[in-house]
């Protein structure tokens, strides 16, 4: 099989390199991919959502199946597209896409199925939210309904900060046309987890589930972030929860979605928390995640590349999904000054140095035309250094020895990522009074 990857990454280094040691699979190209990629895979240069280029590129490198890593070019119908000129796609169609591209058809599609979820209201116009959001003590969530890099949903502390976000969603338009709808839901508390599984729009593989850290600074302190790092298994995880949320979550939703004609495929990722009334659904995704896929695709026992057939082709069910049963913790490396601005073109030193079984997962890099011996930093979250190990303290300890040795100008990484004694729930974004 000759494959080709969509993105530039940390997540599709990580999907690269684990086709790239499929029996299977021949030749890996990503487009348009990044250093990192261009060590084990051949890089393209069409751009992740330019879909006209990229099925240019499926046609011209004669490529049997494309995997996409982010939601913007599935949201955008590319697996539509390439569907419809014969070419084999990993991934959801733009109606498939919509449990994550819209988050009021999400909650719907919750509800219809009785999937467990907090309460929630859909506004189309400002005032219907202002009305409803006036009568409301908070703390409350309000989410941009479309899609918003991973910024739209605003947990408000009370009802002063709610109609603030509800009115930066709504007039100020700060996450564009995806805040023309809101949806406003109940507050929950507890333990966040993103749950994996691949489905053929029947069948639902077996499940995974890692955690992700969004803040930037250890203790969860800090602005949200694309992901500093993450680790898998989560302790809590056990057999009995992974059969609740097959049963109650991931199943209603493959069926719910081909009942209602939009039949689902590829991974569906439910964002969950674990509250102490029990799990409860936050969030649907129609991709691996970032950076949870660093550390849910290392341990993984099965050929990715024939999971990924059955799952466009359906017969999942013939296909053993081994998730494995090593840990495995990634610290991201970033840039100073990320999520905001950031220097670029830093050269990165010690990568030579790590111990063989590390793996580094690129997400910015280059290496310039001219001097093709040198690492530059391109990006804000520059590498995912990773490691396994029995346990996750294990896993944690080989991570951090090897993470110290890399540097670059400025670099920055949490100290604490798998450190679950001190896990607080992640990805919270509170909005106090302004
Ligand atoms: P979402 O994009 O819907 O996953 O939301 C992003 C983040 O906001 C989640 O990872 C949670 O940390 C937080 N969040 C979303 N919905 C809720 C909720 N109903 N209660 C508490 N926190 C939430
Ligand atoms: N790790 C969160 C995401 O990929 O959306």
């Amino acid at each position: 099989m000759r494959v080709m990857v969509i993105g530039s990454g940390a997540r599709e280094h990580a999907i690269a390199w684990k086709l790239s040691g499929c029996p299977s699979v021949d030749r890996v190209f990503v487009a348009p991919g990044n250093a990192g990629t261009r060590a084990i895979a051949s890089n393209l240069s069409a751009q992740a959502e330019d879909i006209p280029t990229l099925l240019l590129a499926a046609k011209q490198y004669d490529i049997d199946l494309t995997v996409v890593g982010s939601e913007v070019p599935l949201a955008k119908g590319i697996v539509d597209v390439f569907g419809q000129k014969g070419f084999q796609i990993f991934g959801p169609t733009r109606d498939g896409a919509r449990i994550e591209s819209s988050k009021a058809f999400a909650r719907q599609l919750m509800d219809r199925h009785n999937i467990p979820s907090p309460d929630f209201k859909v506004f189309q116009s400002y005032g219907d939210g202002y009305e409803f959001l006036s009568k409301h003590e908070g703390p409350i969530v309000v989410k941009a309904d479309g899609l918003a890099a991973g910024k739209g949903a605003l947990v408000c502390r009370d009802r002063e900060a709610a109609i603030n976000a509800l009115y930066d969603c709504m007039q100020d338009r700060i996450f564009g046309n995806a805040g023309a709808k809101v949806v406003v839901e109940e507050f929950l508390e507890g333990e966040e987890v993103s749950v994996f599984a691949f489905t053929d729009g029947e069948n639902v593989s077996a499940l995974t589930a890692a955690c992700d850290y969004k803040r930037l600074l250890d203790g969860d302190r800090g602005p949200n972030t694309g992901g500093m790092g993450s680790y898998a298994p989560p302790d809590f995880w056990t057999k009995e929860m992974e059969a609740q949320v097959r049963r109650e979550v991931m199943l209603p939703a493959v069926r719910g979605m081909a009942q209602e004609g939009a039949p689902y495929k590829g991974i569906l990722y439910a964002g969950l928390m674990v509250t102490s009334a029990g799990i409860r659904a936050l969030e649907f995704n129609c991709r691996l995640g970032d950076p949870e896929t660093q550390v849910v695709l290392p341990p993984m026992r099965s050929d990715l590349a024939a999971v990924m057939s059955a799952t466009v082709n359906g017969g999942l069910n013939k296909v053993k999904v081994d998730w494995g049963n090593q840990s495995c913790v990634g610290v991201v490396i970033a840039s100073r000054g990320y999520p905001g601005d950031y220097r670029r073109w830093l050269e990165i030193q010690g990568l030579e140095e790590l111990d063989e079984d590390i793996l580094v997962f690129h997400g910015g890099t280059v290496r310039p035309q001219r001097k093709a011996s040198q690492l530059l930093t391109s990006g804000g979250r520059v590498l995912t250094v990773v490691a396994s190990g029995p346990t996750l303290d294990e896993a944690r300890q080989r991570v951090y020895e090897n993470v110290e040795r890399v540097s670059f100008q400025g670099h920055h990484y949490r100290k604490d990522i798998g450190m679950t004694e001190k896990m607080v729930p992640t990805n919270r974004r509170v909005i106090g009074r302004r």
